[in-house]
């Protein structure tokens, strides 16, 4: 079908004669053929069990028993199925893009998807989801209205005039002449929907506000059309897309799968959003089969942890080991650490925290801080490390702030965290605003503080370092106190990545950054330091656009010269390509062969100071001897000076003990991933 749309849509672009489209016009006929076989079967089955009652009451039914009242005539086969197949393709195509639409305005306003699941979690609870819930749910309808003002999948009609004529007292029309309406303008009139008319505001399309919208500027807002001829499923495509989201939202949240995606349109016969994705995550614990049983009518309980919203229990009510009863906890207890993070440094700390955890006797698992949206476990500790972006959340921690602001009383009775925050001092006002507003909002739910909330700063720290020393001298202690573990002195990388080297030469990107071109370089201001200034002209790759005070985000590469220094530290071929798998979540590119100088390149920090720890763990593999000793001088009293302030890298280290036998993979493991700078 949709190749049959698309085809159609070219069609009508055509520049070139027939003769050139002869093959995909081929193409276009045997799809149609597809589409008429496979309605014709439809309209036989249904021939050939005909249920006398004329049960059950839909349009095929409709289509077939239906008789014209004024010429007595049924229609023919080959009408109804050209219906079915208007209806098909009419049907399918709208209330998906409308779906889809909705839901990337949900999942980009905390706020409104918060206000919508609030609202079917009041209207339908934890039971199905029935006909006679579509009418209640008010804003829910008011959030679809707005999302057709903003993207109707069907973005123009036209009209032709029958008679010559002047429209609004205004402009004259001749008979046969094509009017189009375009309602991607039409919508967005600030006559109609004022300043915010380019903001989604469902508020604006709650019953009495649209209404008196309607009456006072008549069609402004028509994603069905108008008049006779104006959609004829719509009263269909409202109950479908109800029931759907409210099923949807009832069960799952869902969080944007690359939360930096921007809304790209794509146009065929009807517009839809490009390369949206979205996870879904089963709210409170929803087990497959409760879900199946609750979709069935069979099964309308509380999951464990479920629907949190103000008039529901809370998932801390639920199970759980209380902290103040500090018992010894097997190998094995939950670590579950969450991180908000747009450029990469709050995931590499939690991916590096995962990997100290079996070592502490826990069993670690990472995701964001959306995904803990009603979600906050109780059975282990959780550590929450977020940035702020001009003192809001990463773009993948704004709907658990959402959800934390906005939980009434004390509902996290059972939930035991630690925080910790990265963040810029230049940004005065708002300085690791989310961090501390997570810190503090979770105590005033009742949730437990396991430890004073650890800061870095980018401005002037090694915040990797910083981590590291809130991670061993206050976190890993806290944590034994409360849950118990065990603490191996054992700073050397578990070897949670295995490593392999091949031939086939396959780079593999970063997905977060699209490419910018820069078409035009020059020096402004040149300097011996590091304060030289250049103008740079940038082209944007198609679908981005920039508007003054929006951010560019840059990502590096590392020297060629330091990239070199690596390899031939490591004795490798500087053509060789390395494949490497992980046992634990990391930022390397796995499971595919990529070229070394890749690798060390484009993944990797390559100039960044060495941590204590990095120093130690290298301290832990030389043999007895003056390098042994000379490591350990380093990784304590002369970390400071020697280390730290000369900014000396893993990297300058390694050169400096060229006799250390440091496996490749364990070098890998101590450099922090490439960041984007902004
Ligand atoms: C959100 C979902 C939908 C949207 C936004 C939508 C939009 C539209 C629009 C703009 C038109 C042209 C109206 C005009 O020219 O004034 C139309 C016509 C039509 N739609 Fe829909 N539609 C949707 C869902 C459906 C569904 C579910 C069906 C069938 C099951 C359907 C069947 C039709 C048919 C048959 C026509 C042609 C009506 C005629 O020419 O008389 N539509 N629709
Ligand atoms: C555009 C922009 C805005 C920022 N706004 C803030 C802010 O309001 N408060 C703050 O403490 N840090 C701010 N920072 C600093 C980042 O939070 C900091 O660099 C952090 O380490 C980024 O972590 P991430 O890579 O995990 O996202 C900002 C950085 C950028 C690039």
């Amino acid at each position: 079908m949709y190749a049959v749309l698309k085809a159609a849509g070219d069609r009508n672009m055509r520049v070139l004669p027939y003769i050139l489209h002869k093959s995909a016009d081929r193409k276009f006929e045997s799809n149609i053929a597809i589409l008429r076989s496979t309605a014709g079967q439809v309209l036989a089955a249904r021939q050939r069990a005909p249920d006398a009652t004329g049960d059950p009451k839909d349009l095929l039914n409709a289509m077939l028993n239906g008789v014209d009242p004024k010429t007595g005539r049924k229609m023919t086969e080959e009408s109804i199925i050209d219906n079915l197949i208007t209806f098909l393709v009419a049907g399918h195509e709208t209330t998906a893009a409308t779906l889809s639409f909705t839901m990337y305005q949900l999942v980009t306003n905390p706020d409104v998807y918060r206000k919508v699941q609030a609202e079917i979690d009041r209207v339908v609870g934890s039971g199905p989801v029935m006909i006679d819930h579509v009418g209640k749910l008010k804003y829910l309808s008011a959030v679809i209205r707005e999302t057709l003002r903003f993207n109707a999948p069907i973005s123009a009609f036209a009209r032709e005039a029958t008679k010559d004529e002047t429209i609004g007292g205004k402009y004259r029309v001749k008979a046969g002449e094509q009017l189009v309406c375009l309602l991607a303008k039409s919508h967005l009139d600030p006559k109609v929907y004022g300043d915010t008319a380019n903001e989604f505001v469902p508020e604006r399309m709650m019953e009495d506000n649209f209404n008196r919208l309607m009456k006072e500027f008549p069609h402004c807002w028509s994603p069905f059309g108008t008049g006779l001829r104006s959609c004829i499923g719509r009263p269909f495509a409202w109950q479908e897309m109800i029931l759907a989201l409210a099923m949807l939202l009832q069960n799952f949240n869902f969080v944007m799968d690359n939360p930096s995606y921007s809304l790209i349109v794509q146009e065929t016969l009807t517009i839809k959003p490009k390369d949206f994705k979205i996870r879904a995550i089963p709210r409170g614990g929803l087990m497959p089969f409760q879900l199946e049983a609750r979709l069935a009518g069979a099964f309308s309980g509380r999951t464990q942890g479920s629907l949190t919203t103000s008039d529901q229990p809370s998932p801390s009510n639920l199970s759980a080991r209380r902290l103040n009863n500090v018992d010894k906890v097997s190998v094995g207890t939950r670590l579950t650490i969450f991180y908000g993070s747009d450029s990469g440094t709050c995931e590499f700390m939690a991916q590096r925290l995962a990997n100290d955890a079996a070592s502490h006797g826990f069993k670690a698992a990472v995701d964001t801080l959306d995904a803990a949206r009603e979600a906050l476990p109780t059975d282990g500790p959780i550590v929450i490390i977020t940035s702020s972006y001009e003192g809001q959340p990463p773009h993948n921690a704004g709907h658990f702030v959402d959800w934390i602001q906005n939980m009434d009383g004390e509902k996290l009775d059972d939930v035991a965290y630690a925080v910790y925050g990265c963040g810029h001092s230049d940004w005065v006002k708002s300085y690791h605003r989310i961090p501390r507003l997570v810190d503090t909002t979770l105590e005033r739910l009742g949730a437990r503080r396991i430890v004073t909330m650890g800061t870095t700063n980018a401005k002037d720290r090694d915040m990797f370092s910083d981590f590291e020393c809130w991670e061993d001298e206050l976190l890993w202690p806290a944590i034994e106190k409360h849950f118990g573990g065990r603490t191996e002195n054992d700073n050397s990388p578990t070897s949670s990545l295995s490593v392999s080297f091949s031939s086939p030469r396959a780079l593999t990107l970063r997905q977060d950054t699209r490419e910018g071109f820069v078409v035009a370089a020059r020096t402004l201001v040149s300097s011996e330091s590091h304060s030289a200034k250049k103008h740079l002209e940038v082209r944007l790759p198609s679908n981005i656009t920039y508007s003054t005070g929006d951010y560019l985000a840059v990502l590096p590469h590392n020297p060629k010269e330091t990239v070199l220094r690596a390899i031939r530290r490591f004795n490798l071929a500087w053509d060789s390509h390395v494949t490497i798998t992980a046992s634990e979540p990391t930022t390397l590119p796995t499971d595919t062969s990529i070229p070394i100088s890749s690798l060390l390149t484009s993944y990797v920090e390559l100039g960044q100071p060495a941590t204590k720890r990095n120093v130690l763990s290298l301290y832990l593999i030389a043999e007895d001897g003056k390098s042994k000793q000379e490591l350990y001088r380093l990784a304590t009293d002369a970390y400071e000076t020697d280390v730290r302030l000369k900014r000396v890298s893993i990297l300058d280290i390694a050169e400096q003990f060229p006799d250390l036998l440091i496996p490749f993979n364990h070098f890998l493991l101590l450099l922090p991933p490439m960041r984007v700078r902004k």
